[in-house]
């Protein structure tokens, strides 16, 4: 779902709220007399920053670009987001594009089958005595569907056209390279070629590998509206029938996966050459928990390989808060399992599952709990017999620790870092005090990151681009919409949370919908707080027609935004799987996570007004709004409430 943060990635929100009200410069802020009530002096101020606007007087109201034009234009969600698309112009995913993306994955498929019949011909023999040297079966051969693409760069070409397919499509699925003359020739010329399927089994792209010593050693299908290596896993389609019971194996290559297949390990995948994604990471997560990263012996002790893991860590984590654990309250749920192995010197999987099988299932099964590997390897990068060192030893190892969901095990980390610190577990609990549940950076908004289209899509971008989801308000929504009993006993609580402590916009209107009162969009969920029954297709459809139905009343039927990402979106929330809970545990799941939600927003609101206040003091002495000191009694209160709950039940990271 990254069409909104593209849009808002692209778009700035000076300049879409200057083109409705004139905006005075204030420090770090801009401000104005507010467009939505009555006013004399300016209450209305808009945050660059932070993309954020919010007005501090009588209508005590703010958001994002998204909520601004809402209400300014009067829009209901759909054409809002019409709306800013056009401005942005990000194109919205629309019934053309997804056929778009189907034709790219058909003339791939064209493709495919012409580079598997070369390799079969007179043409592919260099080609089969290379596999046959590198001992892959002919069966690996078959079920990866290996292929060679013709040298003299123009036979695909030539194929392709006499299939009716244009040299236009050819171009988009980036089979071939157009010139500046406009002379489009093949992209893959002599090279053995790997098909690379997404999980549900589409052909996105190719890999392609030189057979000589040529550079690239492997060339890849560059971006299309189909393919983003950044976003795929090699071989997750194979792979996935066994994630369930085995869990995921990462490699880096291609051939370390097909040697993988071929000895009996097919839960085998490939991040294909670079460090692990955010979308990898998710991707992965959604199918299992438990999950083996091997590591080159060369990379194990790099900073990158380090940092990448650490991220990997951070993003299993976070997800792992979206769904929510903590054993005491979910008894039974899986155990995030990620564990590194590293591999012995100058082998890569490749090597050692073909030399020695055994070793390999070995060394995959003895595998190192990610932190048990990092801890130790972070800790040789610091001089702790300098105060220095120390702080910075603490700094790196904390935040892991703190995001360790399960209490004894943290309580051992935390002993490690003593011990690597050389103090008493005591005097460090005393000098930074307990770890403190993980919150979630969502910090002013960045935008070369949130200009996802052109950054996190490409091949160089951040592999941490920010993740297009928000497990927390996910979390919130899937308890929501599969337990309908949970809405009328919590109307209380359901009161006190807006739209606007949804920060996704998807999520923000789908709890719109959902608690419109009165309207013929109040929607009346079937009860599902029997969370052991699964949810049937039917039921599924039922909810995503009924709220579709009453999204937007006066929305065109056909409404391409809605009827796909909301409705994709919608039914991945319906489906989430959500632990085995009794009725009174999902009550306080609910509660806390509304909380938390609340002071997520609170502390937003708090940095704006801080902001407000450095810039502009004297608007403070301005009646109604809420001011610093009211904003921290709330944040209070909301913590009283909080810990209160952790009594009534221990709660969630
Ligand atoms: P490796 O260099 O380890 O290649 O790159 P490999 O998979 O072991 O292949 P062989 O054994 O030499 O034939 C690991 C992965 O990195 C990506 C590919 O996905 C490759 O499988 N890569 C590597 C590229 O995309 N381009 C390159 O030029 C090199
Ligand atoms: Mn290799």
């Amino acid at each position: 779902m990254t069409v909104v943060d593209d849009i808002k990635g692209r778009l700035d929100i000076l300049e879409v709220i200057s083109q409705h009200v004139p905006l005075q410069k204030s420090g770090r802020s801009y401000k104005a007399n507010c467009p939505f009530h009555q006013e004399k002096t300016p209450s209305f101020h808009v945050f660059p920053d932070r993309q954020t606007w919010r007005c501090f007087g009588a209508c005590a109201s703010g958001g994002d670009v998204f909520s601004f034009v809402m209400r300014a234009e009067n829009l209901e969600f759909g054409d809002a987001l019409k709306r800013l698309s056009e401005q942005s112009g990000v194109p919205l995913p629309s019934r053309e594009g997804r056929s778009r993306q189907q034709g790219l994955v058909e003339i791939n498929e064209s493709a495919r089958e012409f580079f598997q019949k070369l390799l079969a011909s007179n043409q592919g023999t260099e080609a089969r005595e290379y596999l046959d040297r590198r001992g892959l079966s002919e069966s690996a051969v078959e079920s990866f569907e290996l292929g060679f693409s013709p040298q003299d760069g123009e036979a695909l070409k030539k194929h392709l056209v006499d299939k009716k397919h244009t040299v236009q499509d050819m171009a988009q699925a980036g089979l071939v390279h157009v010139n500046e003359s406009g002379w489009a020739r093949d992209l893959f010329r002599g090279r053995l070629m790997f098909p690379i399927r997404n999980s549900s089994g589409e052909l996105t792209g190719f890999g392609g590998r030189a057979l000589k010593n040529a550079t690239p050693k492997y060339l890849n299908t560059p971006r299309t509206p189909a393919f983003d290596k950044g976003r795929m896993l090699y071989g997750l389609h194979l792979a996935k029938k066994e994630a369930h019971d085995k869990g995921l194996v990462v490699v880096e290559g291609y051939m370390d996966v097909i040697a993988a297949h071929q000895h009996g390990y097919s839960n085998v995948v490939a991040s294909m050459g670079t460090a692990l994604t955010e979308y990898q990471v998710d991707a992965i997560r959604r199918l299992t928990s438990k999950v083996t990263m091997a590591l080159d012996a060369d990379a194990a002790g790099q900073a990158a390989t380090l940092r990448s893991l650490e991220s990997s860590w951070r993003v299993f984590q976070t997800q792992e808060a979206g769904r929510s654990k903590g054993t005491t309250l979910y008894q039974q749920q899986a155990v995030l399992e990620l564990r590194v192995a590293v591999l012995p010197a100058g082998k890569d999987p490749d090597d050692l599952i073909r030399d020695s099988s055994g070793q390999w299932s070995g060394l995959i099964e003895n595998a190192t709990p990610l932190l048990d590997y990092l801890l130790p390897t972070l800790a040789a990068q610091f001089d702790t017999s300098t105060p220095q060192g120390k702080t910075r030893l603490v700094e790196a190892m904390f935040p892991l620790i703190a995001a360790v969901p399960e209490a004894t095990q943290q309580d051992q980390y935390f002993q490690v870092l003593a011990t690597h610190l050389g103090v008493t577990q005591e005097t460090l609990r005393a000098t930074i005090g307990r770890p403190a549940p993980m919150r979630q950076s969502r910090g002013p908004r960045n935008r070369s990151q949130s200009g996802s289209q052109s950054q996190s899509r490409g091949a160089t971008a951040s592999p941490f681009a920010k993740l297009d989801r928000d497990p927390m308000e996910d979390y919130c929504l899937a308890l929501l919409l599969q337990n309908s009993k949970l809405q009328s006993e919590l109307q209380q609580e359901l009161e006190a949370i807006k739209p606007e402590h949804f920060q996704r916009l998807e999520n923000r209107e789908i709890f719109s919908q959902l608690t419109r009162e009165g309207s013929p969009g109040g929607i009346k969920l079937e009860d599902r707080s029997d969370s052991e029954i699964r949810i049937e297709n039917g039921d599924r459809e039922t909810i995503q027609a009924e709220l579709l139905a009453s999204s937007a009343p006066g929305a065109p039927v056909g409404n391409t935004w809605l009827d796909q990402e909301l409705s994709e979106h919608l039914s991945e929330l319906v489906s989430k799987p959500l632990p085995v809970m009794d009725h009174r545990s999902q009550l306080s799941a609910l509660r806390d996570v509304i909380r938390r939600m609340e002071e997520r927003h609170l502390r937003e609101l708090k940095a704006e007004e801080e902001i407000r206040f450095t810039e502009s003091p004297l608007d403070l002495q301005e009646e109604g709004h809420p001011g610093i000191l009211e904003i921290n009694e709330r944040l209070r209160q909301n913590h009283k409430r909080r810990s209160s709950l952790a009594q009534d039940a221990p709660i969630l990271p």
